[in-house]
């Protein structure tokens, strides 16, 4: 069956569990982790699910259906589903709700057995390629009374045109692209979500023309490597059709920049290897391109990061940062580290620290190294015990903090553009927005200034957030 005929049964699905459900007043739960592509995911699901007549609720415990949309990158991520398995068993007796477990997880067969077995009481397994499905598993559920599994090993096509209820009306996320062909050695991903697969560019354009009309200010580009947008569809020769003239991840920057009522575009992540001369150009002259530009590193030293398969190395990642600094004015950038992979040295570890140092990140994500059941790294004989993983967690954390403090100091007394995103979460009374480079802005203003971009005179800085005032233009 094509893609369009499929989407349209699991219309006809939502439509019949829709009248199901009519004089229910059901409400659904959902528990996402994971990355922001998860995220994006999640709001497919809540738009089938709001769609079939569900609302949406915080409280589990009087949810008739409860969702968890899982991932699998780290293992955090599996302590909290199955403790969370653990206190739903007794709601599902209670009051009999519909457990529903999808996501990168289901895809490692050690998980789905262990669920299979010591949770008997879940209702619906499905996996990231057979995401579409779920109204057609839900529906079987209900009406079968039966537990579904709908699992996948081969890759999904990419299914256009599902409902979708999106988390803010000021921020979007677009997803350009499924999958991963880098298998850096730590890594499930490439394994849980399967090969690199591009959308349409007619399809995102579309989409991001239609969100400007809703009045969406900022697009958020979601793939697992970006900047090889299309990359494979060429290098296969598969037909793709070159809409606004996109034909690769610079040219899509461009197309997307044109859109009107778009203000902000960012995108997470791209590799360092594929950072080509043509996206450094096209974020240095797109004005909506935001400087903060996210480079995962992972890890400072050249022996490591050859393990780890990533295919760049420490002087090649410097490099690149010195030539993009060169010519994109305001660059800021932040990144992601993994401490503590197999073998790694003291001196090793040092190397990345010294990285840090000299890039001076905005932002760094941190990781201590988890072993992922079937990647290469698992296998590595050189694991590094936990307490060495912990202090190098820690030296680095605290390099990291000294520099962020540092380099809020440079925004105090700077004019700085803020998209205003709603009120303070701790005070009712102050707006928040944030900056180009991310940074979270608290600020005095009328609650009209919401969804709107404003200058802000930085008055103070707190380490995590910076304070501002609505600069009234005198001081230029
Ligand atoms: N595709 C993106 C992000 C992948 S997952 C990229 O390449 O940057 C997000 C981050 O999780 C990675 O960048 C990495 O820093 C971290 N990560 C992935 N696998 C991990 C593992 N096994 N242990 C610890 N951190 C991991
Ligand atoms: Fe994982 Fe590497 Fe792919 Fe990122 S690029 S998803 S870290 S395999
Ligand atoms: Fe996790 Fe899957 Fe994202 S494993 S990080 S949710 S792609």
């Amino acid at each position: 069956m094509n893609t369009i005929n499929e989407v349209k049964k699991q219309e006809e699905y939502i439509e019949k569990i829709k009248e199901l459900n009519t004089g229910k007043n059901l409400k659904y739960h959902i528990l996402t982790m994971g990355c922001q592509l998860n995220e994006n995911d999640s709001e497919k699901l809540c738009g089938m699910l709001e769609n079939m007549g569900y609302l949406k609720t915080d409280n589990f415990q009087e949810a008739d259906l409860n969702l968890f949309n899982t991932c699998c990158v780290r293992e955090n991520a599996e302590d909290k589903l199955f403790g969370k398995l653990g206190e739903l068993k007794r709601v599902k007796e209670e009051k009999g709700t519909i457990i529903a477990i999808g996501g990168c997880m289901m895809q490692e067969k050690h998980i789905t057995d262990k669920i299979k077995e010591s949770y008997p009481f879940v209702d619906i397994l499905f996996g990231t390629h057979t995401l579409y499905r779920f109204p057609e598993d839900l529906y079987k559920a209900l009406i079968e009374k039966k537990k579904q599994e709908d699992i996948l090993d081969i890759d999904g096509e990419i299914y256009e045109g599902l409902p979708i209820k999106r988390d803010s009306n000021i921020k979007a996320s677009v997803t350009i692209m499924n999958g991963c062909n880098n298998f850096c050695t730590y890594c499930i991903v490439p394994y849980v979500r399967g090969r690199e697969r591009s959308r349409e560019p007619k399809e995102i354009i579309k989409e991001v023309e239609e969100l400007a009309k809703q009045g969406y200010k900022e697009i958020t580009l979601l793939g697992q490597n970006v900047n090889s947008y299309l990359r494979v569809e060429k290098e296969k020769g598969k037909p793709f059709e070159a809409y606004e003239g996109v034909n690769s991840f610079a040219t899509l920057l461009r197309a997307i920049n044109k859109i009107e009522g778009i203000e902000r575009i960012r995108f997470v992540s791209p590799h360092p290897k594929d950072f080509t001369d043509d996206v450094i150009e096209a974020i240095r002259d797109c004005d909506k391109v935001c400087k903060l530009i996210h480079l995962p590193l992972q890890s400072g030293n050249t022996k490591v990061l050859k393990e780890m398969n990533r295919r760049y190395t420490k002087e090649q990642y410097l490099n690149l940062v010195d030539k993009m600094k060169a010519q994109i004015p305001n660059l800021t950038l932040s990144t992601d580290i993994i401490v503590g992979f197999p073998g790694e040295t003291e001196e090793e570890f040092e190397d990345t620290l010294d990285v840090v140092r000299k890039v001076k990140f905005e932002q760094v994500y941190m990781f201590i190294y988890s072993r992922r059941v079937g990647t290469p790294g698992d296998k590595m004989e050189n694991q590094i015990p936990e307490d060495i993983k912990h202090n190098r967690f820690d030296r680095l954390k605290a390099l990291v903090e000294s520099q962020i403090e540092e380099n809020n100091q440079k925004y105090v007394g700077t004019i700085q553009k803020v998209l205003v995103e709603g009120t303070s979460k701790n005070n009712e009374n102050m707006l928040t927005g944030r900056t180009d480079s991310n940074k979270v802005v608290i600020f005095e203003g009328d609650k009209h200034l919401i969804n709107q971009m404003i200058e802000l005179e930085i008055v103070s800085e707190h380490m995590w957030y910076l304070k501002g005032s609505v600069y009234d233009g005198s001081k230029k």
